[in-house]
């Protein structure tokens, strides 16, 4: 990342950006290292691909760091990930703040070990006010284990007697998941080759471009980044429009769920 520049280029009609960090492992494998050296080398990545997102003048970045399904990898793996997560926020704080990103976090961040979840604590307090730029990152997220946390939550509300399901719609609904108040990501990103979801935004992701980059993550450069930029401004977003429509008045989200 870096100050912001005075005249910000931007990208119209780019404004969140989400990325499937996916193929450290194999990139690591590739060169005879441990899977962990690929997940250094990953981390590693992001402040660069933060860098350029913040040039490009998008205001949201989402990354998926750790998976709910995670958990099911070595418990060695899973440790020196989480040891990474606290390498990250304790070296990357600062930089959030000088670039005014605010930090958010998205999943079940409770269930994160007491060191992650301290440094967590100071990046997002440190960073809270800040509006220019959100840098959101996944954290034990799973796309139906939000959808029950907002099931849970509104049902909630229904007993309280706070909503009426009569008057039950999406924008409504939205503010139960983890990323009310946030845009719908308009690229998605997956890197590695995989053309999958793995349980990541599904409900944002309705209407979002998609990426796949063969590309391994740690790999994954500015010049891979901008193709996907690239890509996405060659595409016509019709929200279930036809194209003709769209020529006279670009569409921006589908109005059938409001
Ligand atoms: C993505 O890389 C990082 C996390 C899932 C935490 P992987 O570790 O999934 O790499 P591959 O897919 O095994 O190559
Ligand atoms: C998705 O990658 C999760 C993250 C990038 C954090 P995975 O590597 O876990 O996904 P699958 O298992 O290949 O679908
Ligand atoms: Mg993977």
């Amino acid at each position: 990342m870096q100050d912001s520049p005075s005249q910000p280029t931007g990208s119209p009609g780019l404004n969140h950006v989400a990325i499937i960090m996916d193929g450290n492992g194999r990139w690591a494998r590739q060169r005879g290292l441990p899977r962990i050296e690929g997940h250094r080398r990953g981390v590693s990545n992001v402040r660069e691909v933060l860098k350029i997102a913040r040039e490009l003048n998008i205001k949201y970045v989402t990354l998926f760091a750790f998976s709910v399904e995670n958990w099911q990898r070595p418990a060695e793996e899973i440790s020196s990930l989480m040891g990474l997560l606290e390498f990250f926020l304790e070296r990357n704080t600062r930089e959030l703040v000088k670039n005014k990103v605010r930090l958010r976090v998205i999943g079940r961040p409770d269930d994160l070990p007491e060191g992650v979840q301290k440094k967590l604590h100071q990046a997002l307090e440190a960073t809270k006010d800040f509006q220019d730029y959100v840098l959101q990152v996944a954290l034990n997220y799973g796309s139906r284990t939000e959808v029950l946390d907002a099931v849970r939550a509104y049902s909630e509300d229904v007993s309280q007697g706070k909503v009426d399901p009569a008057h039950l719609d999406w924008p409504l609904f939205s503010r139960y998941l983890y990323t009310a108040d946030i845009p719908d990501p308009d690229l998605l990103i997956r890197t590695s080759g995989e053309t999958r979801i793995s349980n990541f935004l599904l409900m944002q992701c309705a209407y979002s471009e998609m990426f796949f980059s063969p590309v391994f993550w740690p790999d994954f450069d500015r010049k891979h980044f901008l193709d996907a930029v690239e890509s996405f401004h060659q595409r016509q977003r019709r929200f279930g429009k036809t194209g003709e429509q769209i020529k006279a008045a670009p569409a921006s989200e589908p109005a059938i769920n409001r």
